[in-house]
Parts: C-alpha cells; structure tokens; sequence
C-alpha cells in the first residue's frame, strides 16, 4: 500500500507552506467580487464541499498524529479567515445594494409637480373677453362676422373702390378663383355694414375678430392677427362721444394713468378720420389703431338716414393691445402656442 504523501494532499496537490497563497487568492477573489450574485460564486469555489481547503479538512482525520495538529491549525485558520472575509463582502455589497435602492426611488421634492402641462387659456381669449365685458357694461352688444368674407363687404361697401390704393395697401389673400368674390377679411370693418344691413338703429355692437394680410411674422407683425371693431349709430353721436368712450376703453386696458392722442389721418370709410396712438414709455407714441366718424356714404349705402343719424366707428389691433398692455415685445410670442408663456398670464387679466 503505497503511504500517503503527509505534506502533500495529493487529490489538491496542497501543500501546508501552499495555504498561505491560497488563502491570498481566495480573499482577492472575495474582495472582487462586484455583487452578491458575483460573492455567492465566489463563495462556492472557496468555502463549498469541493473547495480545496473542505477538501483538505475532510482529509486531516486520515492524517497521522504528528500531522493532523500542524493542518488542523493551518486549515482551521485559513478557513476562518475566508469565512470572515466573505460575511464582511456580503455586509458590504447589501449595504451599497440597498443604497442604490434607496437613490433610485428619491423623490425630488423639488421638480415641477405638473409633468403633465394641461395647458393654458391664451391671453389674446382671455383680453377678448375682457374686452367684451368693457363694452358690455356700457350697454354694447358683441357680434361677430365670417373669416371669409365677400369682397364687396370688405372693401367696396365700405367706400374701398377696385382702384382704391388701400386694396393693395391691405395685402390680401384672395381665395381662388379669382372670380369668387371672396378674400380673408383684412379687418374687422365689414362687420360694420353687415350690422348696418341687418339690425335696427341704434346701433351699439363691438366685434372682435380675426384677420389676415400676407405679412411675413416677425417681432411686430403676423399674418393672422385680431382686430376688435367698434361701431355706434344714433342721433346725435359726436366725435366728442368717440373720443370719451376710446379714453374709457385705453383706460380699462392701460390703466387711468394712460395717455392716448388722436392723430388726424385717412379712411374711406370715415370722415373725418384719425389714428389712435398710446404712449409706450420710452417707444413714445405708438399705434393702437383707427377711428373715425363713420362716413354718410356708408351709412346712405346703408339705407341710413343720414339727417337723422350718425355715428363713429373704431378698430383696434388686440395683439397690440396686448403688447402694450403686458410689454410684450415679440410677436412670436403671441403667435407660437407655447403654453410656457401663455401660463405665465394666470388665470385673470384683470
Ligand atoms: N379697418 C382699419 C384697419 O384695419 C382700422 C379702422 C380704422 C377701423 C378706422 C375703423 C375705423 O372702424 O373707423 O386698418
């Protein structure tokens, strides 16, 4: 029977001077190891039943007397020293496990709480209604006329003939064919003669409204934009009751403190005419709108009893009033639909 080689454990090759080394290797491993998956493998291959130094523990009993104290003690405290190491790697790794747990469910109280935007009411509906209801208090009725408006209605009845350099002044859009008749209103005027055509007198309507001209957008203009027209006929009706009601209008957009001037200027469709300008601080005079006394030939075309009536009409740009009453100085921002700006008007506008 050949005798067992007593400093070698041949099934290993393990020697007692080797212990060391592997005791090394296994704690560099133990160290390694990244994760708890990673340390179980580990774990394995250094402390389960086929890791060398079980395998040496298994076989000390079949070592003589002499022998068996010297591995015992080398086996014992290698394997102890492993099993330490590998209880420190798992406190470690489910330590930092948890963590990031714990960092990847914090809740930043911090965030916006709406990462939803619902949305917001743009001001130019908001300073429409506004202004509906600063008429409306004056006793005004709010009526309303089509986008796409006859030709005739918005140019020839309100004194603009064919030739007329206003019609080409007013960029327009036509809609095809040519022959249709029709264009993309470029005011809210022609509301005027379909209010004359189809309501009693007196009339007290404002109409506010969208408009288009083939402008390019840029900071001050855009092709689709809103005007709110204003038309009063009665007996009796100055130029004095036109400046009186446009002085309460700018004061409810503006404020009291508002300063408004009245420019004299030229519309066909009133006579005498002028523009209304509002001062914008240091961009001084700027241009609100027109107005006028509506001129007899509109209202005769009308079937308005010119000896008996007259009135005064106005139109004002909404998208300016808006500027000038937020200081707002980029069109774009009215235009483009980003609710980022729309939010930052609230909920009021008065
Ligand atoms: N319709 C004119 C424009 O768009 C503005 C205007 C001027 C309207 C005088 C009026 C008015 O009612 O009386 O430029």
């Amino acid at each position: 029977m050949p005798q067992p080689d007593q400093h070698r454990l041949d099934a290993d090759a393990l020697t007692l001077e080797g212990i060391p080394a592997l005791t090394q290797d296994a704690l560099e491993a133990i160290a390694a190891a990244q994760d708890l998956a990673g340390l179980a493998a580990v774990r394995t291959s250094v402390d389960g039943d086929k890791a060398p130094l079980a395998r040496a523990n298994q076989k000390i009993g079949s070592l003589d007397a002499g022998q068996r104290a010297a591995w015992g003690k080398a086996v014992g405290a290698a394997r102890g020293e492993i099993r330490q190491a590998l209880e420190r790697r798992e406190r470690e790794l489910t330590e930092s496990f948890e963590q990031a747990a714990l960092a990847e469910a914090k809740v930043d109280v911090t965030l916006p709480y709406d990462r939803f935007v619902t949305g917001a009411r743009h001001p130019l509906s908001m300073l429409i209604e506004r202004v509906s209801e600063v008429f409306v208090a004056m006793g005004y009725e709010v009526v309303e006329g089509p986008e796409i408006e006859a030709e005739w209605l918005n140019f020839d009845a309100l004194n603009i003939p064919p030739d007329h350099p206003a019609r080409t002044m007013q960029d327009t859009f036509f809609v095809e064919s040519a022959e249709s008749g029709l264009v993309l209103r470029t005011h809210t005027s022609p509301v005027q003669i379909r209010t004359l055509l189809e309501r009693e007198l007196p009339i007290y309507v404002i109409a506010p409204g969208r408009v288009y001209r083939t402008d390019e957008l840029d900071a001050t203009h855009t092709p689709v934009f809103h005007q709110v027209e204003g038309l009063v006929v009665d007996e009796g009706i100055t130029m004095a009751d036109l400046k009186g009601t446009l002085d309460h209008f700018a004061a409810a957009m503006f404020g009291g403190q508002v300063k408004t001037r009245l420019r004299p200027s030229y519309f066909p469709f009133t006579e005498p005419s002028a523009e209304v300008d509002v001062w914008w601080g240091e961009r001084g005079w700027v241009e609100w709108g027109g107005c006028g006394m509506v001129n007899p030939k509109v209202l005769r075309g009308c079937g308005v009893d010119t000896d008996k009536y007259s009135g005064f009409a106005f139109g004002m740009g909404l998208e300016r009033t808006l500027m000038f009453r937020y200081g707002i100085s980029d069109m774009h921002d009215l235009v483009e639909g980003d609710t980022r700006f729309s939010r930052a008007f609230g909920v009021s506008l008065s």
